[in-house]
């Protein structure tokens, strides 16, 4: 086991993602909890993460001094390894304002950091945190590799086993930082890499029984992959002390809620509330153009309608419904921190309940909080889940609403589900789908002029889009060749009535979105 040590850094999670990789259980907690958590984990090594603050402040924070005393390795990570020189008796000193960017380090001596991975006397490129530096070293430690503004860039004290890194090694603009992770976790600390999905599958279910107790526990379904593996883990853990609630908003794909129903009721036999809502929000969405009203008003009827199933299930038996199950992910943790400033806010997007936490005073049960995207698929895979449901793609919380520009009726979303499952099943026939981040069709608010057959046609222009992605925040459009599009928009055209013409959006995010609204 590691300890992270955790102090504020945007992507101390990625250090615990990097040490999952190799199969080394971690936990990460807040310095402050660090020293509690150091005694009860009994950890083979510790991480210290990087951070904002700056050791030369006044009470800045520190790492717990046992840590130092207890024989055991310690990495420390930019302000990982400022904090640990300063707390060992060495100095460092307050640089300008923090400024990252790429580097390169001369490796100077060998280190069981280095080992298989990096070379003395070759140089290697690192991402790197510049402001405070390391000035003087304490007793004991050396340096084993330099860069031209951190001559104290890695630094060792063999005999104890404290290492320490000026650069990010848990990024991937760090190209061979995995490799020194590994070596940290594996060679130093001596951690055997037998933990897997499994393990953590275990894990999370005690921690979930642990926090709901006989508590009820509400979850929503979306129809993607997050909230479905939250709840089929949670279910696992509490079985029917867990309800889903299923809203179909009438803005769903083809066939997405008869699979949705079909693998919660049928295959998993969880209790499920399939909420046939699609009038209500197609008369609440009729008019509405701007695609900031439509995302409120979707929002606001998602919320009702949530809330009153919740109030349902509470008076069956007239116990309060204690928990709200979310499939919250760290990069939407990670997003909403650095946007607003504060966690509170995590309950956002798509889980589109916002705002039922506080007014129904439930306490949130997130049990994917730590993971990325790829391992809630692991996770799910691990958990027996179709292939179908955890390979697929993203699927935006206000569903085919953004991807109708203009007004939405009825026949419009019809055409659109139409068109888009002729695209998909082009893709998946291609082979293409697990290339693609997010593939879907917007159809436009605009009527061309066609021939088809002998006749005149006057009819929608439908929009393809493609992207790659590595988390959705920046995207690139999909190359696909020109003879795929026009096998699509050839099936398209003649299949689906409504559409004459088919584009495709070559556009990359930024400057444009994923999605069209
Ligand atoms: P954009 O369009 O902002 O989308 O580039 C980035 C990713 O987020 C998805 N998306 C949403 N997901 N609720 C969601 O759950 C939303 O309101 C929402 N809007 C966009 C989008 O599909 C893409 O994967």
């Amino acid at each position: 086991k590691i300890l992270i040590v955790d102090f504020g850094s945007q992507v101390t999670q990625l250090i615990a993602r990097r040490v999952r990789e190799e199969r080394v259980y971690s936990e990460v907690v807040p310095y402050t909890r660090a020293a509690e958590a150091f005694r009860t984990l009994k950890p083979k090594g510790v991480i210290l993460s990087g951070g904002p603050a700056s050791v030369t402040e006044d009470f800045s924070p520190r790492a717990p001094e046992e840590i130092f005393e207890a024989e055991v390795p310690v990495l420390g990570i930019c302000y990982g390894e400022q904090t640990m020189v300063a707390q060992l008796g060495g100095e460092v000193e307050s640089g300008h304002h923090r400024e990252f960017g790429r580097a390169e380090v001369d490796v100077k001596a060998e280190s069981p950091l280095f080992e298989e991975v990096w070379r003395v006397d070759e140089s290697y490129p690192v991402w790197m945190s510049h402001g405070d530096r390391v000035t003087r070293l304490p007793d004991g430690f050396k340096v084993v590799a330099t860069s031209e503004n951190a001559p104290f860039a890695a630094i060792a004290d063999e005999a104890r086993r404290f290492y320490g890194v000026q650069f990010h090694p848990e990024v991937v603009h760090t190209p061979h930082g995995a490799g020194l992770l590994r070596n940290f976790v594996r060679r130093i600390a001596g951690c055997a890499g037998d933990w897997t999905m499994a393990t953590f599958r275990q894990e999370a279910i005690a921690r979930i029984r642990e926090q709901v107790g006989t508590g009820k526990v509400l979850c929503g379904l979306s129809g993607g992959v997050d909230s479905a593996v939250a709840a089929v883990l949670i279910h696992e853990a509490i079985g029917d002390q867990l309800t889903c609630v299923f809203v179909d908003h009438g803005l769903l794909r083809l066939g997405e809620a008869e699979r949705v129903v079909q693998l919660f009721r049928d295959a998993y036999n969880i209790p499920l509330v399939h909420v046939e809502a699609q009038d209500l929000f197609l008369k609440e969405l009729s008019g509405v153009t701007d695609p900031e009203a439509k995302r409120k008003t979707i929002g606001r009827l998602f919320i009702d309608v949530f809330e009153a199933e919740a109030r349902k299930l509470a008076a069956q038996d007239g116990k309060p419904v204690e928990f709200l199950a979310q499939g919250t992910l760290y990069p939407d943790v990670i997003e909403s921190v650095s946007l607003t400033g504060g966690p509170s806010v995590t309950i956002k997007s798509h889980h589109n309940v916002g705002g039922l936490p506080e007014r129904m005073n439930m306490k949130l049960v997130e049990p994917l909080r730590d993971l990325f995207k790829d391992e809630v698929r692991k996770l799910g895979r691990e958990l027996g889940m179709p292939e179908i449901f955890v390979g697929r793609h993203p699927f935006p919380g206000p569903g085919l609403a953004i991807r109708c520009p203009g007004e939405i009726t009825a026949e419009k979303l019809d055409i659109l589900r139409h068109a888009d499952a002729v695209y998909l099943e082009e893709i998946r026939r291609a082979g293409l789908y697990d290339d693609i981040w997010q593939a879907f069709a917007v159809l436009l608010p605009v009527r061309t002029v066609g021939v088809m057959g002998d006749g005149r046609t006057y009819d929608y222009v439908l929009a393809l889009r493609a992207v790659t992605s590595v988390d959705g925040m920046t995207a690139d459009f999909y190359p696909f060749d020109m003879g795929f599009l026009g096998r699509v928009a050839t099936r398209i055209i003649n299949e689906v009535k409504g559409i004459n013409r088919v584009t495709y959006d070559v556009t990359s995010k930024p400057p444009g979105t994923i999605e069209w609204e």
